[in-house]
């Protein structure tokens, strides 16, 4: 299944009573606060807010898209009854038989039903709240689309990175260090000119799933969205930019993101961030974005999606992060390793497990991670051999208590490729532009068995599958069974 348009979704949403409207609330707070409440929440709803003071009726902000199992699998098109190794298979085969599927260029859409251009640029007038109690100002993009074109190679990126309404005309954009969206812009200023980019505030929701998708150097997030939702992506090519508009958005803004030269850089942030804490406190430079032309359709939908800590998971679909630890197996795989039972997460822990076949040989799956090749180095990175199944938090914390010793299976990895919105790099640290970023370290643990002598170590106490299965199959009217425990021991 795959939607249209915001609408079509959200009406899809709604038949299964997961659609709440709000109507007249205040953008200062108390918006930003009914939402994060609710995202907090143990059944986080779509909330739609119409009728926001100080702004036109029918301009609206829905929030919350993804954030429950049902509406994960809408946006990701799974169909909703699969379950267990069904599911599992659904995820495998996407995932194994990913590939992209071009966008379909289209004459026309509703978006250009109202257009303002040049001097008419009005952003004061689509509704802009002011989201968490110490961000830098009002934020109008915090769930949107933000598409670029490399300059030299050609291929179109698509991410999300949060806009802060400076005035009229003029947006702010966070692209964090690493980001696609970063280099691709810092191209164009290496060239001397301004990077010609269009921010969608509002898509439908594959798109928003897949501006937050980490694919790799020279794919289309567009052509990833096209696949995952089973039929392209329909685009317009923009007047001004030639970039391709979503079909399905609300609102466009047609822009640039402002060589320093050209315009002066604008203090953007703080911004409540889903770490838990604040990213740059007191603003930091980051290049303005000069809007010279908006489209949006009669009563526009804004799709936001500010970080919320502890906040509902956008992976609710029950496939992990868009398949995301099968693509992490995969990607492990394609890199050449081998033996690699799968990738899982535990508390703050990436966890591998893997099958050892000689000494090293887990090592160098690790280095590889740190390395920043497949991503952001993880933070904690744990190791267990293959009798640990890494989702299990209960197995990886017994591996990672009874299996190393901390003199010898703790090892940092120095200067690593980080997020800018870490809260723990010092203030000295980041005194560095944060455009270009900071660096952290990071930790592996080795919780395997010490290769050279696994064969001595002592036998796990647990049931043997053997003798569980047997004993279910007499006992198992009497027992509470819980169907992965065991396995695979
Ligand atoms: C709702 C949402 C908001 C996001 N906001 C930002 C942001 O403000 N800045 C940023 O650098 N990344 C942000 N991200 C993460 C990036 O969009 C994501 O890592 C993406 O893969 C980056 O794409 P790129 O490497 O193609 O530039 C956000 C993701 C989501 C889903």
């Amino acid at each position: 299944m795959h939607f249209d348009d915001l609408r079509e979704y959200i009406a899809k949403v709604d038949e299964f009573g997961e659609v709440e409207r709000i109507n007249g609330t205040d953008p200062h707070l108390e918006l930003g606060t009914i939402y994060t409440i609710n995202a907090q929440g143990p059944n986080p709803m779509l909330f739609l807010f119409d009728e926001i003071k100080g702004y036109q009726k029918g301009y609206r902000i829905a929030t919350n898209l993804l954030g429950s199992r049902i509406r994960g699998r809408l946006a990701r098109n799974i169909p909703l009854d699969l379950e267990g190794e069904d599911l599992a298979e659904f995820s495998h085969k996407r995932i194994y038989e990913k590939r992209g599927v071009p966008p379909e260029y289209v004459d026309t859409s509703p978006v250009f039903d109202n257009i303002m251009e040049g001097d008419d640029v009005d952003l004061a007038r689509f509704p802009t709240p002011f989201w968490h109690e110490l961000d830098g100002g009002i934020y109008l993009g915090s769930g949107s689309a933000c598409i670029t074109r490399d300059p030299d190679e050609g291929w179109v990126n698509m991410g999300s990175y949060r806009s802060q309404l400076f005035d009229r005309n003029h947006v702010g954009l966070h692209t964090a260090h690493g980001h696609h969206g970063q280099v691709i812009r810092d191209k164009w200023f290496e060239k001397g000119l301004d990077c010609p980019i269009v921010i969608s505030l509002g898509q439908e929701p594959s798109l928003l799933v897949f501006s937050g998708n980490v694919e790799p150097w020279g794919v289309s997030e567009i052509d990833i969205a096209g696949y995952i939702r089973g039929a392209p992506v329909k685009v317009i090519k923009g007047p001004r930019t030639g970039l391709p508009i979503p079909a399905s958005s609300e609102i466009t803004l047609e822009a640039f993101i402002m060589h320093p030269d050209h315009e002066p850089m604008h203090l953007e942030g703080a911004f409540g961030e889903s770490s838990g804490y604040y990213s740059h406190i007191g603003g930091h430079a980051a290049p303005t974005i000069r809007v010279d032309a908006v489209y949006y359709r009669n009563d526009p939908i804004i799709t936001a999606q500010p970080p919320v800590r502890n906040g509902a998971r956008d992976d609710a679909s029950g496939e992990g992060r868009d398949g995301g630890e099968v693509g992490l197996t995969k990607t492990l795989t394609e890199a050449g390793f081998h033996d690699i039972r799968g990738v899982g997460h535990a508390g703050p822990f990436t966890v591998i497990s893997v099958h050892q076949m000689y000494a090293g040989h887990a090592k160098r799956v690790a280095d590889w991670f740190m390395s920043g090749a497949g991503g952001r180095p993880p933070r904690m990175l744990a190791l267990v051999d293959d009798d640990i199944d890494p989702h299990d938090a209960r197995e990886v914390f017994w591996a990672i208590s009874t299996r190393i010793d901390p003199a010898e299976s703790v090892h940092i990895y120095r200067d690593r490729w980080t997020s800018p919105t870490q809260p723990r790099p010092s203030p000295e640290k980041k005194e560095v532009p944060l455009e270009h970023g900071l660096t952290m370290g990071c930790v592996l643990i080795d919780a395997l068995k010490p290769f050279a002598w696994k064969d001595q170590f002592p036998p796990t106490n647990d049931v043997s599958p053997e003798l569980r299965q047997k004993i279910i199959e007499k006992w198992g009217e009497y027992l509470a069974l819980e169907p992965e425990r065991g396995r695979g021991r």
